[in-house]
């Protein structure tokens, strides 16, 4: 979805000189177009597989997309949903980061662990044992430890903490955690709810967010696009961010599809710890691998009976 988190560089004023470095070499690049580039390519990748999947039948791929993209508008129009808070949350993150010491942003962010098992309890009717929802403490807390230790190693933050607003910060990074679990347990739903597949849903996920995305390019960059061209600033580190928003997100769909978004948290835990191995890190990774294994344990037979499922 957008990436808010490359929209628009920090203003210069209360800006420390590292700072002002950072925003000099990202200047040339108008960041809202990259935001676009990465929903095109995600519609033309599910477009490619879509056509893969009905074995380079151009004509059969039109109309199979025609009748589930317009006949079938108002499923379409679900999906401006989650696009326009995925649009919101990755906005607000770039607000919480900039206004937040790192770590403190690293923690909190780790919160929609919770909100997502909230959701999922709530709009999926998923029911979880005392011990997952100790699981998932216990994974928060293991994350946040290695978050912590991680940003305890790097040099403090670039930004002036004078230009930051904690409370802003603050609010910004809850309501994204909000965002979070709702926009990913409402797609799950769609997902899961339906027989059409992930890469026509995220097709129609994708244009949404491509006309989010040029409107946003349109209202911040409009003059300079017109002057400079969609593709000015574009160097390889730039189209490596565009390949991990799009890709990334396609990974996200598969994931929330076949398994499901509380287990998509796990999976993020793990790659958050497995590059980092000392005392503190064990800790954490201990406590990460214990809440998947109390994660997974089976239910008690009177829960299983009462709900028909388990959470994953
Ligand atoms: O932090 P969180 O796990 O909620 O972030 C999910 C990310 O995946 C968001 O940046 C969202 O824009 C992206 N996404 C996507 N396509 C999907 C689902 C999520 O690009 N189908």
């Amino acid at each position: 979805m957008t990436g808010g988190n490359f929209t628009k560089a920090p203003e210069e004023k209360g800006v420390n000189r590292a700072q002002s470095e950072v925003n000099k070499k990202l200047k040339p690049l108008l960041c809202t177009s990259a935001v676009v580039m990465a929903e095109v390519l995600k519609v033309l990748t599910c477009l490619l597989i879509i056509l893969l999947q009905k074995r380079l039948n151009v004509k059969d791929t039109a109309l199979s997309l025609f009748d589930s993209i317009v006949v079938q508008y108002k499923d379409t129009l679900k999906l401006a949903v989650p696009s326009l808070i995925y649009t919101l949350q990755n906005n607000l993150q770039y607000i919480a980061i900039s206004n937040l010491p790192a770590a403190t942003f690293q923690v909190t962010y780790q919160l929609k662990i919770l909100t997502t098992a909230l959701f999922s309890v709530l709009m999926l009717r998923k029911s979880l044992s005392k011990i997952q929802w100790v699981s998932l403490l216990l994974l928060f807390s293991g994350v946040a430890i290695v978050q912590v230790q991680q940003e305890g190693k790097k040099e403090s933050s670039v930004l002036d903490s004078s230009s930051q607003n904690y409370m802003v910060g603050l609010v910004a990074v809850v309501i994204s955690c909000l965002s979070s679990g709702f926009a990913g347990v409402y797609f799950e739903k769609i997902l899961k709810g339906s027989s059409a597949s992930v890469w026509v849903r995220n097709v129609q996920l994708g244009v949404f967010g491509t006309a989010l995305g040029l409107l946003g390019m349109w209202w911040n960059d409009g003059t300079d696009i017109a002057k400079n061209g969609f593709f000015f600033g574009y160097t390889s580190m730039v189209w490596c961010v565009i390949f991990n928003q799009a890709f990334g997100g396609l990974l996200v769909a598969v994931v929330v599809k076949y398994a499901d978004n509380i287990l998509k948290g796990f999976a993020t835990s793990f790659s958050i710890i497995v590059f980092h191995v000392d005392l503190i890190f064990t800790v954490g990774a201990v406590m990460v691998i214990g809440a998947v294994y109390m994660y997974s344990l089976p239910k008690a037979p009177s829960m299983l009976s009462s709900t028909g499922g388990g959470a994953s």
